[in-house]
């Protein structure tokens, strides 16, 4: 008999220029178009295994071994949904010999490679693998922004994980979202030695979500409607001239400028919503700082920080940076011996706290220096590729149907 099934990884992306907002919470439609740069699936990924039974009574999911609900109408359900109407118009209606395998119901376990706990987003690579992994089960030949409009509806960033390189998310006008999907601005190859660092925060509170914490930005923030006007469509010509020129100068600042007026917003909605705490504006700091000196210097923006909807920051920087940027941070923020990989072998295998240090010029008084842990985790990637199909060996899914 037959095996119907399918695996594939996905990767996380990073925005520059941040989705906030909905159209139309539903379709997930957003307010303004956004743009990420896609990181390296080799450090971070989600991966998935979809299979196709005659034998399964329903749909499963298993998150990281434990299985999880799919809700009758909600996001997960709508992406499966809309993958197997797919399969039937693409394959099924067009090629009466395919097995109609759109009517079996589907099993499906996904793992991310890196802990929850680190506060990294998981719903954007989550659902673009889901996506990718029934999209190879059923075979299906359309592009990827075409099963970027199916993730968009898992989770709104996660139709910007479709794409590797430099991606933007087009709001589209139309009412049924069809015009709202994700497209390549520039592959990983055209900029490769654009790298990241992840600086993990310590928080234990439970933020806001994004989800409902955007909702109440659209219905109370003054701020978000000149953003959504005036702002964003600016900044997405400038930053994607900013990508094909290489600029990485223009690049940083616009990153800058738009996580900040992020945040703004955030702090604009009624009641306020702070996803940065001290350690994030400390981290902040030292970037300004940084930058300050390499200007002052006669030289340009050497990196650039962005937070998401919560407080760890990301430093995008080209390669040649990256080694004085860990060094800057681990001089603030001491770290647990042994907790960083050191995948680019830039420190040889030397205790990294031993490394601390700052550029000549550096006013060290911008920041207090941290206790050890504050900034729990250091991840060092880089941009990255599209979703990748894995091969049978990798799958997440046993004989009998159940995950591994
Ligand atoms: C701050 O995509 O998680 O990371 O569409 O409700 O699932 P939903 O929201 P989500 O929001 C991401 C917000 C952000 C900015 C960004 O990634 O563009």
């Amino acid at each position: 008999m037959t095996l119907y099934q399918a695996t594939a990884s996905a990767p996380v992306n990073i925005a520059c220029i941040k989705y906030w907002g909905k159209r139309d919470t539903k379709l997930i439609l957003p307010t303004n178009s956004s743009l990420s740069v896609t990181l390296d699936q080799d450090h971070l990924r989600s991966t998935t295994t979809s299979r196709a039974d005659p034998s399964f009574e329903r749909d499963r999911l298993w998150l990281n071994g434990k299985e999880e609900d799919i809700k009758a109408g909600g996001r997960t359900a709508t992406c499966i949904t809309e993958m197997k109407r797919l399969r039937k118009q693409e394959v099924e209606d067009k090629q009466p010999n395919e097995p109609k395998i759109s009517e079996y119901s589907v099993h499906i376990a996904s793992f991310n490679n890196f802990p929850t706990a680190a506060g990294l987003a998981s719903s954007a690579s989550g659902f673009a693998a889901l996506v990718s992994s029934l999209a190879q089960l059923y075979h299906l030949p359309v592009s990827p922004s075409t099963l970027s409009l199916i993730a968009r509806q898992g989770s709104g960033s996660a139709c910007r994980s479709l794409f590797g390189g430099f991606v933007a998310w087009e709001m589209g006008s139309a009412s049924d979202g069809s015009d709202s999907y994700a497209v390549e601005v520039a592959p990983q190859a055209h900029w490769p030695d654009l790298h990241a660092l992840i600086c993990v925060v310590s928080d234990d509170k439970k933020g806001t979500s994004s989800t409902s914490g955007m909702q109440r930005t659209v219905e109370t923030s003054p701020l978000l409607q000149h953003r959504i006007k005036e702002v964003v469509p600016k900044r997405m010509k400038d930053i994607s001239k900013a990508i094909l020129d290489k600029d990485f100068d223009s690049f940083a600042r616009i990153t800058m400028a738009d996580s900040n007026q992020f945040h703004a917003v955030a702090l604009d909605t009624e009641p306020p919503i702070f996803y940065m705490n001290d350690v994030s504006k400390s981290i902040i700091a030292l970037i300004v700082e940084y930058n300050r000196v390499s200007v002052a210097n006669g030289g340009g923006y050497k990196a650039a920080y962005t937070y998401d909807a919560g407080p760890n920051a990301v430093i995008y920087a080209p390669k040649e940076n990256i080694k004085e940027i860990i060094q800057l941070i681990v001089k603030y923020f001491p770290q647990h011996e042994g907790l960083f990989k050191d995948v680019f072998g830039l420190f040889g295998g030397a205790d990294l706290n031993s490394q601390g240090g700052v550029v000549e010029g550096f006013n060290e008084n911008v920041a207090k220096k941290f206790e050890v842990g504050a900034v729990k985790g250091l991840i060092h990637t880089r941009v990255g590729d599209s979703p990748r199909a894995l091969g049978a060996e990798e799958t997440l899914l046993g004989s009998n149907g159940l995950p591994k």
